[in-house]
């Protein structure tokens, strides 16, 4: 059903294109007044953001609901938002199996090691090392959220173990089925799901409970020999607690794609470190046009009173 006309939605979204993005939610929503913000525009009913500036919200005071075009809302929480004011976030919307198969490429890499044949090549070197058994490597997700749920899929058909950590008991039919699959849930679990696990892939959002959650103590409960694959937020690792592990051995190596500071200063010890893999936070990317639907069917639900899927609980921050 299309909304009511005269409908206007804010577009304010940084670092991004703007023009395709408008052209696109007109589309979807031919009935409603889509503008690019600018200071001093007209107050909108709904907005489209991406990293507002503080002042959007400052001289927006009549929005109804703010879609954010992205899975997290940690930068979004940080800005002053009226409390009353529904953040609806992105589900999926095709990040899912971006993330399966990022997680997947950098947990096969590790198990067959693509780095030391990579360096073997270099030498000119013929050498078959050892194959390795994947059942030692049991993969430990933190967070069975959207992204968590199904990376675990993707890991679990390669046949790995796989361990899942959540606030609540994870109940959802996509882990049910799993076939070696162990839920933990709550913070007093947590020492023993890291204990159950070498490789560690974390897809937390980054609340008050979640930042810097891996410090040396934690990710020392870590098998020996473990691994780490961050593609959340930056700041659930310590970071010098990071590569203390690496350094003293515990870990074999991180695959990262998410930093406390980013772009990554062109300083930072984790670029050149042997065993850490650097990417610049492309792990799940927002596609365009599954993410437009998205929003359009949301703000329809929205329009026709109904619950919508993916809103914010800004008491726990995600
Ligand atoms: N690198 C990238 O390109 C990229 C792209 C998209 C998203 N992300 C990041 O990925 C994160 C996860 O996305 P999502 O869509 O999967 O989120 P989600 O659906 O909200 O799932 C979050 C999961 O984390 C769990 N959790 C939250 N706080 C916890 C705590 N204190 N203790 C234990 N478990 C906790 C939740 O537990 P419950 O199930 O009990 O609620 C849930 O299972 C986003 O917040 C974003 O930061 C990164």
């Amino acid at each position: 059903m299309p909304v009511a006309a005269a409908l206007r939605i804010s577009f304010c979204c940084a670092d991004t294109q703007a023009q395709p993005w408008l052209d696109a939610l007109r589309q979807a929503l031919p009935e409603a007044d889509i503008r690019l913000w600018q200071s001093g525009a007209p107050r909108a009913d709904y907005a489209v953001v991406w990293a507002p500036p503080q002042q959007f919200f400052d001289e927006q005071t009549a929005l109804r609901a703010v879609f954010n075009t992205g899975a997290g809302v940690d930068a979004l929480l940080r800005l002053n938002i009226p409390p009353a004011l529904p953040i609806v976030r992105l589900d999926d919307a095709g990040m899912a199996v971006q993330m399966a198969e990022y997680v997947c490429h950098a947990l096969l890499r590790h198990l067959r090691e693509g780095d030391a044949y990579q360096e073997q090549q270099r030498q000119a070197q013929w050498v078959q090392r050892a194959p390795r058994s994947r059942g030692d490597y049991p993969v430990g997700i933190l967070g069975l959220g959207v992204l968590g749920q199904r990376v675990a899929q993707a890991v679990a058909h390669f046949g790995f173990p796989v361990r899942g950590w959540s606030r609540t008991p994870a109940l959802s039919h996509a882990l049910a089925g799993l076939p070696d699959f162990q839920a933990f849930a709550g913070a007093d679990t947590l020492d023993d799901f890291l204990a159950a696990s070498r490789v560690l892939v974390c897809l937390l959002p980054l609340t008050e409970a979640t930042r810097d959650l891996l410090d040396r103590r934690r990710l020392g409960r870590l098998q020996a020999g473990g691994y780490v694959i961050n593609v959340a937020r930056g700041a659930l690792i310590v970071e010098d607690d990071l590569l203390a592990l690496l350094d003293a051995g515990h870990l074999a190596g991180a695959t990262l794609d998410v930093f406390r500071t980013e772009p990554l200063p062109g300083d930072h010890p984790f670029w050149k470190h042997p065993k850490i893999t650097v990417t610049p936070h492309i792990s799940a990317r927002t596609l365009l046009s599954e993410s437009v639907r998205q929003i359009a069917d949301k703000l329809r639900l929205l329009e026709q009173g109904h619950p919508v899927p993916g809103t914010v609980d800004r008491q726990r921050g995600y």
